[in-house]
């Protein structure tokens, strides 16, 4: 049996990381959305880098950790290896901590910052600004981008996303709002035997074409469901 799990923001919402469209909170005066873009970071880039700069010391608090649901999340990883694959849109690493290796962070990762010149990617824990030096080649200067797809770019890995969604025999959709595509899509990719289900407290666009909503939080829903399908597939062998 494989399954194929998308995460969006509600999935660390409990972890103490803010949602996109949830939160009514500015940041600096401005929308979230606004400042991820590359217009904005050619605009003005020290923004931008402030913007993530703040987003990536707050993903290294000691406060904000895994939840339930990242935890059973792995535990799902864990007894279906390879028939199990995690797509994310969530920029933090909570998945990777919590255990999961088979993850697909199709937005980008905030501990990972790009080369503009060279496309390397380099881990990252500290702040970013124009004038940090490239890690290994002090020649190349103001190269260096937050490693996120912004808005207006094109997430990464969609050929593997497609595949999976299409062999998927269970696609399980968590705290995401359904607003934002590709992600948004990957349900509609999924075949008809596939069984979708969908976990958030509040209904979204694509609400009624899931074959189950679960109007719960994520840290109750996630364990129950993912147990239900470990159980399943120990009965089918
Ligand atoms: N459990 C489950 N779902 C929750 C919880 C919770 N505890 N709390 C909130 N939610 C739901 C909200 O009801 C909402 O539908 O999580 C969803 C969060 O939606 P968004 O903030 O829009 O986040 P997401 O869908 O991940 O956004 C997609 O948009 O801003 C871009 O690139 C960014 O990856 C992001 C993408």
């Amino acid at each position: 049996m494989k399954v194929l799990v998308l995460t969006g923001a509600g999935i660390s919402a409990e972890s103490g990381i803010s949602t996109f469209r949830g939160s009514d909170g500015l940041w600096e005066g401005h929308k979230p959305q606004e400042v991820a873009t590359p217009e904005a970071f050619a605009d003005n880039p020290a923004l931008v880098h402030r913007f993530y700069n703040d987003r990536r010391r707050q993903i290294q608090q000691a406060t904000v950790r895994p939840n339930a649901a990242h935890q059973a999340l792995a535990l799902l990883e864990t007894a279906l290896g390879e028939d199990f694959l995690l797509v994310t849109q969530n920029v933090d690493n909570l998945h990777q901590r919590a255990g999961n290796s088979r993850v697909i962070a199709m937005h980008g990762e905030l501990l990972k910052v790009r080369c503009n010149e060279t496309g390397e990617i380099f881990d990252w824990h500290e702040d970013l600004t124009e004038g940090t030096p490239h890690p290994n080649n002090p020649l190349i200067q103001k190269s260096l981008r937050p490693h996120i797809v912004w808005f207006g770019e094109t997430p990464f890995y969609l050929p593997q996303i497609e595949d999976a969604a299409r062999q998927a025999d269970v696609f399980i959709s968590v705290g995401t709002s359904g607003t934002v595509y590709p992600a948004a899509g990957i349900l509609s990719q999924t075949q008809s035997h596939c069984r979708t289900i969908e976990i958030n407290p509040f209904p979204t666009p694509l609400s009624p074409k899931f074959d189950e909503t679960i109007r719960q939080k994520a840290s109750i829903a996630v364990p129950i469901v993912t147990q239900q399908i470990q159980d399943q597939s120990i009965i089918r062998g």
